[in-house]
This record gives structure tokens, C-alpha cells and sequence, in this order.
């Protein structure tokens, strides 16, 4: 192991300037449910003795491919330490990730007589983990959440950092909170059971995190294609451990996206236009790896990495199985998408570009034509 730490743990500890105070959480990395009930029993009796896990109401929230594979485990590992465990199985998938399903998951808490000391656990990709995390946000006023994440997307960027939400209209994102889990709990053998373009979506994630802030990472990650394509979980909790040490570092910094945090976006202004247009049926990491190649693209052009650096990085992505290219049929299409995309302000695009591999910086001033050259280069008709 290059990166692990021995207590497979990783705490990361947001300020809240609003509230004056400080939200701590920890990440645990394991290899099944077992230790789940047991950390969350200790969470409470340390942060609220008076409500311990035992008089607690528990509410999973999982979708309809990840309650057979896991919610009994889950729910066996918790059952006996709390007051009561209930589950709500929503339908899987982003077209479902919109205020609709989310009035669900409210019914299902009223139902269900839950007040504010219950705590839901989301169970499941970052789809779950953004919509359950948004319920639990505004339930309420807001309950604690635990984030469980299933997909190697979710366990390496969707569950830490708080944000939470859905789409609207089909854009992204559109209604959302920034509110912090209690707990991340990654169990990485869940990645196992991914198909194989759902685990290179997260990969996406992965090499972005290197791309954007660490290329000795980003060199070991090439280094070790074989690693990451044989979903080998000893060295995906390692790589894993990383990529959430870069995020923390982040969004330790700066959790509300007032500026360092932007970084993060590296590939989504361009992927997000995409996503969208592709009506959701190419994934999200697919199109965070075909927008990395275009902002590498307007990053070359603007001299601030070279050619070389260009082809390696773009080849690396693809060498995994990640697309870098889709048909776009007329940037006069996915342009007006991308202006629209919420990271704008005050009508300044704003643009994360590469000074160097592993050296992200935010550019305001990328142009119309700079943003068409990429879709040229990007677009494979
Ligand atoms: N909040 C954030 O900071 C953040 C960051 C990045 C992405 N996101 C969001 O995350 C979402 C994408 O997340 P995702 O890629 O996990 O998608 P997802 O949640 O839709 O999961 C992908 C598919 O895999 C299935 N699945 C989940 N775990 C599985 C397992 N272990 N085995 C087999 N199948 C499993 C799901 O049912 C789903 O069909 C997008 O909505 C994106 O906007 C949020």
C-alpha cells in the first residue's frame, strides 16, 4: 500500500463560518458492512449521549440494483443497535435523480414517523447519495445522513464534500444544499459488482484528481493500468485513499465553492453540456473524461501545457476504456448548454484549464471560439 493509512480512516474536518462550527466526519475504507453498525453506535454515544444509536430511527435509502446485492447486509449490520431500521427501494438511474423522486423519499419519512433525531442511510451510487443527502438536508430542517457508497464514482468524489441535490429540467444539479454527511462508510468490494462502463465512470473521477492536483499520483495511476483495470480492490482502496485525500484537501479549504474548490470542475463545463445533451445515456464520468480532453485541448492552445503533455494525458483516459470523443452534430448546440451551466456567474464563464499536469487553475475569460475548437477536437464524426 502506497497511500493508506493503518487505521484505514480519513477525517475531514469543514469549517461552517455560518453556524461557527467546524462539520468533522470521517471516511472508513473496508472491505464489507460488518464494522458499519458498531462505528455508527460509537459516532453517536460520543457526539450526543442523550440520543444514542438505540433510540434512533434508521431509514435506508437505496435504489432498486443495490438492494439485492447489499441493503440486507446493511441493514443486518445496524438492526440491532438501533431503535428501528426501514427501507425505501427507489428506482435506479439519473432520470430519476429530480424533485419528484425526492417528494418520495419525504412521504416515505412522514410515513414513517420520522423526526429529527432519525438518520438515513444512503445506500448506492452518487445518484442516492446526492438525492438522499438533499432529503436529509431540508427533512425537517435537516436530519444526519450517513453516505454509503456503492459505486467507485461515489466512494471517490460524490460522497464527500457535501454536496448534495437533483436536476431539474434536465439540467444538473439545479436545487441542491451543501450538507455534510456524519459518516462515509466505503466498502470497496462493491466495486465488483459494477459493469464495467459504470466503474470506468468513476475512474474518470479518479485520474481527474490526479489531472487536476497531484502528477506524481496521476504517474502512479498510469503506471499501474493493470491495477486499475483488473478492479483489483487492494489497489483501488489505495488509489481510492488518495483521490479522497485530494478532495479533503479541497474542500477543507473551501467547502462552499468560493474559489479553490472550483478546481474540482476540471472536465464537467464541457461534460455537463454533454451529459445532458446525450439525454443521460452516456454517464457522468464518461462525459467528465470527454470534457477533460477538451479543456487539455483549450489548455495546449493557450501554451500552457504542451503537445506532449496533451497526447499522454488524453491517451492515458483513453487507454482505460474512457471515451474522449462523442459525435457532437453542431457546437451552436452544446455552446448555449455550457453557458448555461450554474458554475457561471454574472455571465463569466469560468473555465478550469491545466498549467501543467497535476496544476489546475480557474480561467473567467475562455472564449466561444476557444470552446468550439475543443468540441472540434473532441467530437468524433
Ligand atoms: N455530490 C457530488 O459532489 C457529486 C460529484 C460527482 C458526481 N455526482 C453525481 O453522481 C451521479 C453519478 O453517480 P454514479 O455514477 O454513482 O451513478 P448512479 O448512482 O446512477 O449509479 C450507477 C448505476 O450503478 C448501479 N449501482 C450502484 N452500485 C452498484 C454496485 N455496487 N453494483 C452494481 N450496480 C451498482 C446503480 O443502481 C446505477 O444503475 C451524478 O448524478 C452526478 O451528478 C455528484
Amino acid at each position: 500500500m502506497r497511500y493508506l493509512n493503518p487505521e484505514h480512516k480519513l477525517t475531514v474536518n469543514c469549517p461552517d463560518s455560518a453556524r461557527n462550527t467546524n462539520n468533522t466526519y470521517d471516511i472508513l475504507y473496508r472491505y464489507d458492512f460488518r464494522d458499519l453498525g458498531q462505528a455508527l453506535c460509537d459516532l453517536y454515544a460520543d457526539r450526543d449521549p442523550e440520543a444514542p444509536l438505540e433510540k434512533r430511527r434508521v431509514f435506508i435509502i437505496t435504489d432498486t440494483n443495490v438492494a439485492p446485492l447489499y441493503a440486507d447486509e446493511v441493514s443486518a449490520s445496524v438492526t440491532d443497535h438501533c431503535f428501528r431500521v426501514t427501507k425505501l427501494v427507489l428506482p435506479a438511474g439519473e432520470k430519476y435523480k429530480n424533485t419528484e423522486t425526492v417528494n418520495r423519499i419525504y412521504e416515505f419519512l412522514i410515513e414513517n414517523k420520522a423526526d429529527r433525531s432519525s438518520v438515513i442511510l444512503a445506500l448506492g451510487g452518487g445518484v442516492i447519495g446526492d438525492m438522499a443527502g438533499f432529503a436529509a438536508a431540508t427533512y425537517v430542517r435537516g436530519i444526519d445522513f450517513v453516505q454509503i457508497p456503492t459505486t467507485l464514482l461515489a466512494q471517490a468524489d460524490s460522497s464527500i464534500g457535501g454536496k448534495t441535490g437533483v436536476d431539474v429540467g434536465g439540467y444538473k444539479n439545479m436545487a441542491g444544499a451543501f450538507y455534510m454527511p456524519v459518516l462515509v462508510y466505503s466498502n470497496i468490494s462493491t466495486v465488483r459488482m459494477l459493469e464495467k462502463r459504470q466503474y470506468l465512470s468513476g475512474l474518470a473521477e479518479v485520474i481527474k484528481h490526479g489531472m487536476i492536483l497531484d502528477k506524481e499520483y496521476f504517474e502512479y495511476l498510469r503506471e499501474n493500468e493493470e491495477g486499475l483495470a483488473g478492479q483489483d480492490p487492494e489497489f483501488l482502496l489505495d488509489a481510492l485513499f488518495r483521490s479522497n485525500e485530494i478532495k479533503k484537501q479541497v474542500v477543507e479549504q473551501d467547502p462552499y465553492e468560493k474559489g479553490l474548490r472550483k478546481l474540482l470542475n476540471f472536465g464537467h463545463t464541457i461534460g455537463h453540456a454533454i451529459e445532458k445533451d446525450s439525454g443521460f445515456t452516456l454517464f457522468h464520468g464518461e462525459c467528465v473524461s470527454i470534457g477533460c480532453a477538451g479543456a487539455i485541448r483549450i489548455s495546449e492552445n493557450r501554451g500552457m501545457i504542451t503537445a506532449d503533455e496533451r497526447k499522454e494525458a488524453v491517451a492515458f483516459l483513453e487507454s482505460t476504456g474512457l471515451p474522449v470523443r462523442t459525435a457532437i452534430p453542431s457546437a451552436d448546440r452544446i455552446l448555449p448548454l455550457i453557458k448555461l451551466d450554474k458554475k457561471n456567474s454574472a455571465g463569466v464563464l469560468s473555465f478550469v484549464l491545466l498549467k501543467g499536469i497535476g496544476n489546475a487553475v480557474t480561467c473567467p475569460d475562455v472564449s466561444s471560439a476557444e470552446i468550439t475548437d475543443a468540441l472540434d477536437y473532441i467530437n468524433s464524426k
